[in-house]
C-alpha cells in the first residue's frame, strides 16, 4: 500500500492554462503526486466543492525593500511584502535586486539576500537590475550568475542614475544572447521626459498630474520601439514591462510580425485606473504617481484587447510601495514642491490577482485557464522555474483555492502590505483567494495566517522556455 497524502484538496474546480477540470489533487512531501476522483483520504483534507483550485499566482515584477534614494524608503520588506502577495493567492515573487553605481552584482545579491533569508511567507528569486554595466560586469558577473539560476535582468531607458544608454543596452543584450538570459525593458524615453518636465515646472505645473502629462504615450511608444529594434540588432528575445497603452501594443505586434520573439506585460494600473486618478484632491494624486503612468479608457481597452488576444503573456502588479502620508513616502519635504520629487510606484501584490479575476474572468472578459496562463504559468516558462504554475504530478505543490462567490470591497485596512492606502480602494471585488497552499503546507486557511514567516525560500531558475 502506498504512502497516504499529507494533504488532499478534495472536489475542487481545477484549472490549468489548457484545461478546467473536477478533481480530486493528492500531496505528498511538498509536491503534486496524484490528481483524480475519489483519492484515499489524507492525514489532512481540504473540501474544495465549489471552489476553484489554481495554481498559486506568480507575480514575476514586484519590488521590495528596493533602495530608493534620497530620504525615501519601500513600505515593504520581505515579511510584509510576502505576507501581502500570499493573502492575494501567490505563493511566488519576483523582487528586483538592483545594482547600485559601482556595486558588484554579487555584492547587491548578498545584501538582498540577507534581507530576504528567513523573512518570507512565499517562495522568491530575483531579477537584476544592471545600472552599471562595467566590461566586469558584463564579462564575468552576469555570466556567472546567470549560472548560478538569475536568469533574467532588467534594464531602464528612464530614470535618471539608472537608465541605459543604447550602446550599454546592447551590450547588456549581448549577454542574454551568449548565456540564454532574459532582457526586461523598462521603456520610456528619459531625455523627452527631462525636456517636458523642465516645460511643466518652468510654467509652474508642479502638481501630481502632471507626472502623467510628462511621460506621454508617445515617450513610451519610441522606447518600445526602440527597445525591440535593439533586441532584433542583437537577436535576442526581449520582454518589454509594465506596457499601458495601445501604441506600444502595436509595437509589439509589429515586432512579432517580423518575426520577433516579444513577451509583452501589462499591470492591473492600466485595467482599472486613468491618469485622471493623478488629479486627486490636494496631493492625493501621488498616490497614483507610477511609470509609466496609467492612461485614458481607450488605453484600457486597448489593453484587455491585448490580455485576451495574446499580445500579453504576463499579468504582473509592478508592486512598489510607497507609503502616502509620510516623509519617506509620497509625501516627502521635495514631494510637496513638485511632482518630480514624488517616488514612482504604487503597491498592489495583494489585489493583482483579484482584480484580473473579478473584472477579467468574472466579467467574461477572458476565460480561467487564460487566467491561469497570465498569472502563474506563463511567468513560470518565462523564468525559468521549472516546477511551477501548474497543477500537475511533479509539480511544486503550490495552489490558491479561490470562492468566486466571495464579494468584497478593496479597503486598505484589509490588505496585508506596509503602505498606508490602496491605490484600488472602493474597488467592488467578484471571487478571492481563500486558501493558500505553499509546498504542500496550508499557509492561509479560509482568510486566517497559519504559515510562518520563513516557509517561503528562495529559488534558483533555468533558463527560460520561451
Ligand atoms: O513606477 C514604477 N513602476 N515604479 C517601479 C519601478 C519600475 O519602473 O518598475
Ligand atoms: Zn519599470
Ligand atoms: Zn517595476
Amino acid at each position: 500500500m502506498s504512502e497516504p497524502f499529507d494533504l488532499v484538496i478534495r472536489g475542487g474546480t481545477v484549472a490549468t492554462a489548457s484545461d478546467v477540470f473536477t478533481a480530486d489533487v493528492g500531496i505528498r512531501d511538498g509536491r503534486i503526486v496524484q490528481i483524480g476522483e475519489t483519492l484515499a483520504e489524507g492525514r489532512q483534507d481540504i473540501d474544495a466543492a465549489g471552489r476553484y483550485v489554481l495554481p498559486g499566482g506568480i507575480d514575476s515584477h514586484v519590488h521590495i525593500s528596493q533602495p530608493s534614494g534620497d530620504g525615501i524608503v519601500m513600505a515593504d520588506d520581505f515579511e510584509s511584502g510576502t505576507r501581502s502577495a500570499l493573502f492575494g493567492g501567490n505563493t511566488t515573487v519576483l523582487p528586483f535586486c538592483l545594482q547600485e553605481k559601482g556595486q558588484s552584482l554579487r555584492a547587491a545579491l548578498t545584501a538582498y539576500h540577507a534581507l530576504a533569508d528567513g523573512n518570507c511567507y512565499t517562495d522568491h528569486s530575483f531579477h537584476m537590475i544592471v545600472s552599471d554595466p562595467t566590461a566586469s560586469v558584463l564579462g564575468q558577473e552576469l555570466p556567472a550568475l546567470v549560472a548560478d539560476g538569475y536568469t533574467s535582468f532588467k534594464v531602464f531607458m528612464t530614470y535618471e542614475g539608472l537608465r541605459l544608454n543604447d550602446a550599454q543596452i546592447l551590450e547588456t543584450m549581448d549577454v542574454a544572447r551568449r548565456t540564454g538570459a532574459l532582457v526586461m525593458v523598462h521603456c520610456e524615453n528619459e531625455d523627452a521626459i527631462r525636456y517636458l518636465i523642465g516645460r511643466h515646472e518652468a510654467s509652474g505645473d508642479v502638481a501630481p498630474r502632471a507626472h502623467a502629462t510628462t511621460r506621454p504615450i508617445v515617450v513610451e511608444r519610441e522606447a518600445t520601439h526602440r527597445a525591440l529594434s535593439l533586441a532584433e540588432v542583437v537577436d535576442v528575445p526581449v520582454v518589454i514591462v509594465h506596457v499601458s497603452n495601445g501604441a506600444a501594443i502595436d509595437e509589439i505586434r509589429a515586432a512579432r510580425a517580423r518575426g520577433r520573439k516579444v513577451i509583452g506585460e501589462t499591470c492591473p494600473q492600466y485595467l482599472v485606473l486613468t491618469a485622471d486618478d493623478l488629479d486627486g484632491m490636494d496631493w492625493e494624486g501621488a498616490k497614483f504617481v507610477c511609470s509609466p503612468p496609467p492612461r485614458d479608457t481607450a488605453s484600457q481597452e486597448a489593453c484587455w484587447r491585448g490580455l485576451e488576444t495574446g499580445v500579453f503573456d504576463l499579468f504582473s502588479s509592478d508592486h512598489c510601495p510607497f507609503r502616502y502620508d509620510d516623509p519617506a513616502g509620497k509625501l516627502n519635504p521635495k514631494g510637496k514642491t513638485s511632482f518630480r520629487h514624488i517616488p514612482n510606484g504604487i503597491p498592489g501584490v495583494e489585489t493583482r490577482l483579484p482584480i484580473l479575476f473579478s473584472e477579467g474572468v468574472m466579467k467574461g472578459r477572458i476565460d480561467l485557464s487564460r487566467f491561469v496562463a497570465l498569472t502563474a504559468t506563463n511567468h513560470a516558462k518565462v523564468y525559468g522555474l521549472e516546477r511551477k504554475g501548474r497543477i500537475a504530478v511533479g509539480m511544486d505543490a503550490d495552489i490558491a483555492i479561490w470562492d468566486p462567490e466571495a464579494r468584497r470591497t478593496i479597503r486598505h485596512a484589509d490588505l496585508h502590505d506596509g503602505a498606508d492606502y490602496s491605490p484600488y480602494e472602493g474597488i467592488e471585488i467578484r471571487g478571492w483567494p481563500t486558501t493558500v497552499v505553499l509546498g504542500g503546507k496550508i499557509m492561509v486557511r479560509d482568510g486566517t495566517l497559519v504559515g510562518a514567516k520563513g516557509d517561503g525560500h528562495y529559488r534558483a531558475r533555468a533558463l527560460p522556455t520561451i
